[in-house]
């Protein structure tokens, strides 16, 4: 069982992914279990206030310290978590090497950021990985946490259904896919490749190796030098 607890500023956009999605069977089976915590409930003051104006002057606001350390303080009471994870996009490039080592853990707790950021000392006092989700800039944490969590979700074994699969993935070995068909074996004068449909399983195999290299030095020669990203 994977326990991942996500700080959120608008808890609202996690509602989607986590119910439609494959990691809804998942919850469903006991092998992973998601909570949203709105950090609004740890605002300070009437108006539950938890952003402010950056020291030094600037556009934008800040997530504030204590409302943040609250909320962590209040989930620690009763959790132990192998990661504190804040969602920036100054944090380490999302890859599927991490995406496999974070699914054989047991509890994480994932910060949304919003605005500006939140305050360095959060990151200083309770942070432990930092993860971006690629190069370019969302309005806030929520939706990258999405990704992070159904990229996580789905290599905890029994979420798929064929338990295989995501072995078989894009990235998992440093390639990517081969091309797949499915019926009909000829659409519109285009035909699929012979070999898919000798029976063959040899062939089949070599023929999805090579092109899944060829397509890889194609498309991302990059991963073929990259020691570290499966
Ligand atoms: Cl994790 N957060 C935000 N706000 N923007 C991003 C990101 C994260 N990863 C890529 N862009």
């Amino acid at each position: 069982m994977l326990e991942i607890d996500i700080i959120a500023v608008v808890p609202g956009l996690l509602e989607g992914p986590f119910s439609h999605s494959i990691l809804q069977r998942a919850a469903e089976k006991n092998l992973i279990r998601v909570r949203v915590i709105d950090l609004r409930q740890y605002g300070t003051g009437s108006y539950k206030q938890i952003d402010d104006y950056a020291f030094g002057g600037g556009a934008g606001m800040v997530l504030m310290a204590p409302p943040l350390a609250d909320a962590i303080r209040d989930l620690q009471k009763e959790n132990t978590y192998d990661e504190i994870i804040y969602l920036t996009p100054d944090g380490k490039t999302l890859n599927q090497s991490m995406a496999n080592h974070l699914s054989l853990k047991s509890k994480l707790l994932l910060i949304c950021g919003h605005y500006k950021g939140i305050d360095e000392r959060i990151r200083e006092r309770f942070v432990t990985m930092e993860i971006s989700i690629g190069d370019y800039v969302l309005s806030g944490g929520e939706l990258a946490a999405a990704v992070l969590v159904d990229a996580i979700g789905r290599l905890i074994p029994g979420v798929l259904n064929d338990e295989t699969s995501a072995l078989m993935d894009s990235f998992q070995d440093n390639l990517l896919a081969p091309p797949v068909y499915t019926r009909p074996s000829e659409w519109e004068g285009m035909k699929v490749p012979d070999v898919l449909l000798s029976g063959h399983d040899a062939k089949i195999e070599e023929w999805r190796y090579q092109q899944s290299l060829d397509r890889t030095q194609a498309r991302r020669p990059d991963l073929l030098k990259d020691e570290d990203s499966a």
